[in-house]
């Protein structure tokens, strides 16, 4: 939380199934526009905060598989659970507070005499979440005679429905817009509460989200039933609600657009990628732009030109070095070689690249430390391979008057090299 020296110019909020993470968008084309235009525009100065229903194991088997950013803060198990930063330090003064009049035992007790209700699998239920799949038919009468038990039994509990098929079991303070609520009142106190909230939701559980005070929404246009009808009778008419018309990230891109919260212009939809060593870049747009075209020409998307191959070369400086994972350096000319080389051989293949954590800081005059991590997919078994990088680049040097790499080390995380890793690729 403390990440940022003031106030984030942007949080966005974002559920993850069917909103961030569009599961019908098998090649994740939202997610990766998503994770460029994040990384390039906004990761310096804004928030990023993932709310999602499932719980801290469940999310990261989403992570094992989908092009995931890492957030500033992750609210799981429908908000009952909050952790801040890429370490995830959990807020244990949150968990505390929903103890009040929350018993887990009278509600698993009380909810075992409604044989509708059919218990999800283990990982599902959390000390603050009990969790159920209930059919949609049976839905309102059951919420409402199990909500009158709870209250008999003297609980403070809510029930929520989602995606018509799940009902869950909190702690009234608890929730998605009640942890919303209990974070933007922590910037509050620090003096530091986001210039603007955006909120991005498709379910049941989303709903709280979208009557936070003062917050932009968007309910992506994939959003369920339950959602539409809660925006029907709430939130019609707000101007500050956003019903998309793109699915999922999409969606997310298309209201930060709508509400002028920033650029909405993804990397990924400019069709000139050789703008990276351009002047006018700053130093995270220009690391966001090197590897989307690395991408693109490893997949042929780019073509094999000698405009293409000057630019390449052009933003390598003659001194600069490469220092692989393996230890051993050699001149970065070397690797930008070995990349002309390999043009197209991944093309036809399931491959993407994606940065994340793209932190650059101005170390002396013109000249920037960049620090992120380098993810790549690969094949249709979804293998994930991270790569630490560090990159230091400058302007205004006597080759060029765009930025130029002076310097490349990267470092395979733990369990992350590749087959490649023997080879001298960027
Ligand atoms: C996620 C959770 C599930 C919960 C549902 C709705 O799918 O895994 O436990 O019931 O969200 O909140
Ligand atoms: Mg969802």
């Amino acid at each position: 939380m403390d990440r940022l020296n003031g106030p984030a110019r942007l949080m966005i909020v974002s559920d993850l199934d069917q909103t961030m993470v569009d599961h019908n968008d098998r090649e994740n084309v939202s997610l990766l526009r998503f994770n460029a235009l994040w990384e390039a525009e906004y990761r310096q100065d804004s928030l990023l905060v993932f709310s999602s229903g499932r719980s801290f194991a469940s999310y990261e088997q989403l992570c094992a598989k989908k092009p995931m950013l890492t957030p500033d803060i992750t609210v799981m198990s429908v908000g009952t659970e909050i952790a801040y930063g890429e370490s995830m330090v959990p807020d244990n003064e949150w968990k505390q507070s929903l103890d009040k009049n929350w018993n887990r035992d009278i509600v698993v007790e009380e909810t075992s005499k409604f044989p509708e209700l059919t218990p999800q699998w283990e990982q599902s239920q959390r000390p603050h979440k009990v969790s159920f799949f209930l059919e949609k038919d049976k839905a309102l009468k059951v919420i409402n005679a199990l909500t009158e038990r709870l209250e008999v039994r003297g609980l403070d509990a809510k029930t929520i429905y989602s995606g018509g098929e799940a009902l869950d079991v909190l702690p009234k303070g608890a929730g998605k817009g009640q942890a919303l609520s209990y974070l933007l009142k922590k910037f509050e106190v620090n003096g530091n509460r986001p210039n603007n909230t955006l909120v991005c939701g498709d379910s049941g559980n989303d709903a709280e989200l979208f009557s936070v005070p003062e917050v932009y929404g968007v309910m992506v246009s994939n959003a369920m039933e339950e959602l539409l009808q809660w925006r029907e009778e709430n939130a019609k008419n707000n101007p500050k609600i956003l019903l998309a018309t793109e699915r999922g990230a999409a969606g997310i891109i298309q209201a930060i657009g709508n509400f002028g919260l920033g650029s909405s212009i993804s990397p990924r939809d400019r069709v000139d990628l050789s703008e990276f060593g351009s002047k006018t870049l700053c130093p995270d747009h220009e690391i966001v732009m090197f590897y989307l075209f690395y991408e693109r020409w490893r997949r042929a998307e780019v073509e094999n030109t000698e405009q293409s191959l000057h630019k390449l070369r052009s933003i390598c400086h003659s001194m600069a070095i490469f220092v692989h994972p393996s230890g051993v350096k050699r001149p970065l000319q070397h690797s930008i070689d070995e990349m002309v080389k390999i043009h197209g051989d991944k093309k036809g293949k399931r491959f993407s690249v994606w940065v994340d954590q793209v932190y650059s800081s101005e170390i002396a005059l013109n000249t920037w430390l960049v620090k992120f991590y380098k993810w790549e997919l690969c094949g249709e078994e979804k293998e994930k391979y991270c790569c630490l990088t560090t990159v230091l680049l400058s302007s205004k040097t006597e080759e060029s008057d765009g930025l130029m790499w002076l310097h490349l080390h990267q470092t395979w995380l733990e369990g992350q090299g590749t087959e490649e890793s023997s080879t001298w690729l960027l």
